[in-house]
Formats: structure tokens, sequence, C-alpha cells
């Protein structure tokens, strides 16, 4: 199996961690369908950790929470199929999952099998107590053979959070992403630390096996299992270009039964999302004036049929910032006689055209600015 896009949908972690059953996942669901997120490309619906009874079955095989999931899970993802949309689980490569649940180690056959007869289109694969004996690409390496040789095609989600030099190995291992740095929380500290990391990571990115800057906390505010704080819509914003620009998996982590307006505006911007999903898959670079201080990132990244996409995140706490981006650093130099029209995919506005420089204005703190710049002649 190739994937060739930043998988996007919704994970059940960030907002629900144990509190999950067949109720909510069959809610969810319809609720994926009728906000017009199925339609966006939010296409899988994942049951993170905590779904599975404590013990294996007498077969080896996991059984899901009795309680929880009444009707088994093939139930669950016949519902979910029902919809329109791809059934995603979780396990760990460990003895036990991250919250102490039965892990894969040493079933992996056995568990690809399962998840294959259940109709598992996704499996999120977590690095908790794993044997210490055990080298990490060799961990990844018994699932992603065993979900290659499953029957199904099952897209292979690693989540190693970046530990033992995961980027070195993790595209050998058949994962087709993998998580780049640790957990993330509704907090602006994690946005901007998560993101201040993804800076060392962004020469292993490409196609096939995709940077995962872990689940959203867009429109969580605060409530659910990885609440801290919560954010304001604009720095929900700002997380969501970022993750876009970055090409990160998309995966909503809120309630997605309780979208506010300004929630679903974020979520559902399909140019901002086109960015995130752009065929070319390139890296982005830097091309402003402010990267020494490193709180203000102006960016760039080249879109398939010769747009750029260019983001200016405000990652200061206190002050407005207005850096300009000078057509040099993006490869364009005057004597081209080309200029950029500039659209700004958050407004929708027109923002002109522009030669040699563009001086957008002020943008406040922790806020930004998202454009995707053509070129044209300049008069
Ligand atoms: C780890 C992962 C999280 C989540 C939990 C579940 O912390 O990084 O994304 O899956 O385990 O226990």
């Amino acid at each position: 199996m190739i994937v060739r896009k930043p998988p996007m949908g919704w994970n059940s972690w960030n907002t629900f961690a144990s509190n999950i059953d067949e109720n909510l996942i069959k809610e969810t669901a319809d609720a994926m369908v009728e906000t017009g997120l199925l339609d966006a490309g939010y296409e899988y619906l994942v049951i993170d950790d905590c779904w599975a009874e404590r013990e294996r079955g007498r077969d080896g095989r996991m059984v899901p929470d009795r309680v929880k999931f009444p009707h088994g899970m093939k139930a669950v993802a016949d519902y979910v199929h029902s919809r329109g949309l791809k059934f995603g689980m979780y396990s760990c490569a460990g003895h036990m999952t991250c919250a102490g649940y039965p892990g894969s180690f040493d079933y992996e056959f056995i568990d690809a099998a399962t998840f294959a007869e259940w109709g598992v289109d996704y499996l999120k694969y977590d690095y908790c107590f794993r044997p210490m004996n055990q080298q990490g690409h060799l961990l990844y390496k018994r699932m992603g053979l065993a979900l290659a040789n499953c029957g199904r095609d099952i897209c292979f989600s690693a989540c190693s959070w970046g530990a033992d030099q995961t980027n070195e190995w993790i595209k050998s291992t058949g994962a087709h992403l993998w998580r780049s740095t640790g957990d993330i929380n509704d907090s602006w500290k994690s946005v901007h630390d998560l993101t201040m990391a993804q800076f060392g990571y962004l020469a292993t990115n490409g196609q096939g096996c995709f940077n995962d800057m872990d689940m959203l906390i867009v429109g969580m505010h605060g409530k659910g299992n990885v609440a801290v704080t919560g954010l304001s819509d604009e720095e929900y914003k700002t997380h969501f270009s970022i993750w876009s620009m970055f090409g990160s998996p998309l995966m909503i982590g809120c309630d997605v039964r309780n979208m506010s307006d300004e929630t679903k505006n974020i979520l559902l911007n399909r140019e901002v999302i086109a960015i995130d999903q752009d065929e070319a898959y390139r890296q982005p670079f830097v091309c402003g004036n402010h990267w020494n201080n490193r709180e203000v990132l102006v960016l760039a990244k080249f879109l398939e049929g010769g747009d750029i996409a260019v983001g200016i995140f405000n990652m200061m706490d206190d002050s407005p910032c207005d850096p300009f981006i000078s057509f040099d650093s993006l490869g364009l130099n005057r004597a081209t006689g080309k200029a950029l029209r500039f659209t700004d995919l958050w407004t929708g506005e027109d923002a002109g055209v522009h030669r040699g420089v563009f001086r957008p204005a002020a943008t406040p703190a922790h806020g930004c600015k998202l454009y995707r710049a053509k070129l044209v002649d300049a008069e």
C-alpha cells in the first residue's frame, strides 16, 4: 500500500481517552458526514487506546471491551464504512499499550490478521512497554511486515514520538506516517514547542511516510483528555495553518458532535487543507527577514502547478510583527519581470499583486497569515 497524501481524519484520544464506546463512535461517524468533514477529506475515524479487554482471549486474540463495544469491532467497522468513512484502530509495539491494555509484541501476525478481519483500514502503533532488549526499528518492522501480509490495505501510523532516532529508521519499516514529536496538549506552549521541534525533521518528511506532528487540538477549548488552558480561535487557526504548511496528517481531536461555527470554519477551510494535501508534497522553507529571533516564522512552500504557499506565523507572546517577504528568497528576482498575486486563504481576499517584496499588515501575537501566491507578469 502506498499512501500519497498526509492522512486526514478524527482520533478519539485528545478528547475522550478511555471514555469511548460504540455509541460515541457511531455518533462521531454521523457527525463527520453531516458536518461536511468527510467531504472535505477527513476520511479516517480512529479509535485510540482503551478499546480492549485487559486480557487476550484463549485463542490469543485481543477482545474488544464487552461493555464499551457489546457488538464487537466488526459491527463498529461496518457502521463506520456504511457512512463512507474508513476505520482506524490502535495498538502498541510493547507488551502493553500506554494505558495498560494488551500490546502486540510477539502477537503481531495474529493482531494484524484480527484487524484485517474486523475491517480495519488504519493502525496507530504506539511505543510503550517495549522490551528493552528489542530495538525500535525491529519492533516496527515486525508489525510493518505483518500488516503488509494481512490481505488488507491498512495504513500504518507509527507513534514512537521521535524517540531512539525514529527519523533514521522509520521509512524502512513500512510505516506510512510517523510521530516526530511527543504528545500534544491543548495549550499554546505545546503548539509552539512541537512547531519548533519539527524544524529538525524537515529533511525526513516526504511522500509515502509523512512526519506526523500529532493530532489537532482545534476546537477543544480546554475540554477533554489533553485539555490544559485551551487556545483562542485565532491561535487554533495558527496551529491548523502550521500543520498544513508542514504537510502534517490532519487528525481532528475535538468532539465533532459539538463544534462551534468558528471551529468548523477552521477545520473545513478547503484552501488551507489544499496546502496540506498538495500533491507535490514539497517541504516548506524559511523565506522571511525575521528568522534570526526564530519566534516569527516566515515560510514558503512550492505547490504543484507553480503556485507558492506563503505563511507568517507569529509565535511571540506579546507583540505583533510585520515581516516582509523578499521574492529573492523565493527564487524570484526582479530581472524575471514576474510579480506575485497573493490571495489570503483565511479571508478569501485578493491581497494584491506585488513585485520584489510583499509586506502585509501586522500579524498579532500568536496569529498568522496564510497566502497562495500566483506568478503573473509585472505591469
Ligand atoms: C501515547 C500516544 C498518544 C495516545 C496515548 C494512548 O501517549 O503518544 O497519542 O495514543 O499513548 O495511551
